[in-house]
């Protein structure tokens, strides 16, 4: 039987399409799942897109489009820079899909009945950008004739010239006076406390989770899951007026998709919905027919990892257990917190004209160089700047050059030979030792999600052959009919390499290295991988039989 195994990327905003900060956790979760797909885990990936933001709302507002539509063609164009970067989801959520509302109502329900929710009135300010509330030390003082910023306090008073604002938007949140219902955090201090204190690596990296420990050390708030004045979202289903607060609802998507299977066409689902004529943009409406075909995969709950960035942390290690708890729900095992990045050292913005297409820049470089870039450059973990020319060195060095000379020689070298048989030897001592030590350091970083590391020890390995080979002189020896099997001995070990690395970066470049093993005459290798296991390919005594040279596989970019 094999064993579960459920990741997650955040749900995406739609008042953008996505940027490349997006496509990292995204490529992030990928290269997590089909690893574990390759180590005989059933796997479950969820994603898309977080629908009843204010964000969504002003946006199509400032269009001039309603929201039921704008939210269908966002849902769309999110998905097709999913799909076309292959990300290979299983799951997909929109949060107006009738199965989410229905689970929301559902775990509000218990948490009001739990006594966890209870009704207040309160003045905040809120951030529609980050759609989170506001307290004055997590704002900036900004002086309006210089747009000088500098922090809040009390020395400077708020005057005509100063403002108050957002340090992640530079806007001024909105003051609000509204009753709103509230969960009762403050009853799971101690209840958090324990299970981080049980839970070592609940949140990686350690120096994240512990800022989410001194947080939770120094006191919790309850906090606000409603809002009054808004008419788009999911309804209180104790309190019809008021919708519940986004990310409330938001964090739920991941229940969600273990608990009810999807509407068959998710996409157009909201053609069929009565909400489009739904002038007041009110709850969702019942819709025939989606009852049946709920049903439950809650096998692949807990999750076994979340991957979200730093910004969002706080809701992810400290509300959102505090919240499964309350409704009743596991725990997820992990969650991996991804660093922020930037784009020319700024924050990635549409208004900037920094936000990179992930779709744009991979028809252009290739995938495969975007996945290189990201994921072996930065620890994950890390701040970090995108930049173009240092993305284009580490693919034209990695893999135009190392990986794509050792196949090309391994393959011309071997063809030279003319064999009438297929090649096979031992591997050669001191590879064979290298294989062993470079090949645990990357399950030891798999198994800890940490992909940089992994990519690091393999891109190690192909340099230890590539020495190998230049040492060896295969080409030179060849010449000399006496020394035939100790050439053949060379040829089987870099074979052998290329294949073991091959098998190394198949998580990260899936299609090229299905490529490879078609090179090497090991055509049933994909379906192998998928069916059978990773470890036990890597184990098996492999011979070779190589009939044709292979096409260019990675083709080197100039700089511009
Ligand atoms: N909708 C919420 C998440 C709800 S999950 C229950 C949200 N959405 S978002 O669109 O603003 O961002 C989603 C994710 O995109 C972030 O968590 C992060 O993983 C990724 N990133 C977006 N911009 C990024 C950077 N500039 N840098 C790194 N990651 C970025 O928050």
């Amino acid at each position: 039987m094999k064993e579960n195994f459920f990741v997650t990327t955040p749900i995406y905003y739609t008042n953008g399409i996505p940027h490349i900060g997006h496509a990292y956790s995204s490529l992030i979760a990928d290269s997590i799942a089909r690893y574990q797909k390759i180590n005989w885990k059933k796997v479950k990936f969820s994603t898309w897109v977080d629908e009843n933001s204010q964000k969504a709302l002003d946006k199509a507002t400032e269009l001039g489009m309603e929201i039921i539509p704008y939210l269908d063609n966002m849902a769309k164009e999110h998905k097709k820079v999913w799909d076309w970067l292959k990300i290979e989801y299983t799951d997909f959520i929109r949060t107006t899909e009738p199965r989410h509302h229905k689970l929301v109502r559902e775990v509000l329900q218990k948490s009001f009945d739990n006594g966890d929710i209870y009704e207040g009135e309160y003045e905040w300010m809120y951030c529609v950008g980050c759609e989170s509330f506001k307290k004055d030390e997590d704002l900036v003082f900004r002086n309006k004739t210089s747009w000088e910023t500098f922090p809040v306090s009390d020395k400077v008073k708020i005057s005509e010239n100063i403002e108050k604002i957002c340090p992640d938007h530079l806007t001024v949140p909105q003051t609000l006076k509204e009753k709103n219902y509230f969960f009762r955090l403050s009853r799971y201090e101690q209840i958090l406390k324990d299970f981080y204190a049980k839970n070592p690596n609940f949140v990686m990296p350690q120096d994240r989770f512990n800022e989410v420990i001194a947080f939770v050390n120094r006191w919790l708030e309850d906090f606000s899951i409603s809002r009054e004045t808004n008419k788009f979202g999911i309804k209180l289903p104790f309190d019809e007026s008021q919708v519940t607060y986004v990310w409330y609802d938001a964090l739920f998507n991941y229940v969600t998709v273990c608990k009810y299977s999807p509407h068959p066409n998710p996409v157009t689902l909201q053609l069929q919905d009565s909400r489009v004529n739904t002038p007041s943009f009110t709850c969702l409406p019942k819709v025939e027919g989606i009852e049946q075909e709920f049903h439950n995969q809650m096998d692949f709950w807990p999750a076994d990892l979340h991957v979200v960035w730093k910004d969002i942390i706080r809701f992810h290690a400290i509300y959102w257990p505090a919240m499964l708890i309350s409704a009743w729900y596991e725990l997820p095992k992990n969650i991996l917190t991804t660093g922020y990045f930037t784009v020319d050292w700024q924050k990635i913005s549409k208004s900037l004209w920094n936000a990179i297409d992930p779709v744009e820049f991979s028809a252009k470089y290739s995938k495969d160089l975007l996945t290189l870039y990201i994921l072996s450059s930065f620890n994950i973990g890390q701040d970090w700047d995108f930049d173009q020319k240092q993305a284009i060195l580490t693919y034209n060095a990695k893999l135009a050059n190392n990986f794509w000379n050792l196949l090309n020689r391994a393959i011309v070298l071997t063809l030279k030979l003319e064999l009438d048989k297929w090649l096979s030897s031992k591997v050669d001592k001191y590879i064979a030792n290298n294989i062993k030590k470079y090949f645990s350091v990357y399950d030891e970083a798999f198994s800890k999600y940490d992909l940089k590391a992994s990519l690091d020890s393999t891109f190690r390995f192909l340099d230890s052959i590539n020495n190998f080979v230049t040492t060896k002189e295969p080409w030179v020896l060849m010449k000399d009919e006496a020394r035939k099997d100790e050439v053949e001995a060379i040829m089987y070990t870099i074979c052998e390499s290329v294949r073991l690395v091959a098998l190394n970066l198949y998580p990260f470049f899936p299609e090229k290295m299905e490529q490879i093993f078609n090179s090497l005459n090991l055509v049933w290798y994909k379906e192998l991988l998928e069916k059978w296991n990773f470890q036990a390919l890597r184990n098996k005594k492999e011979t070779f039989f190589i009939k044709e040279k292979a096409p260019i596989l990675f083709e080197k970019f100039e700089l511009e």
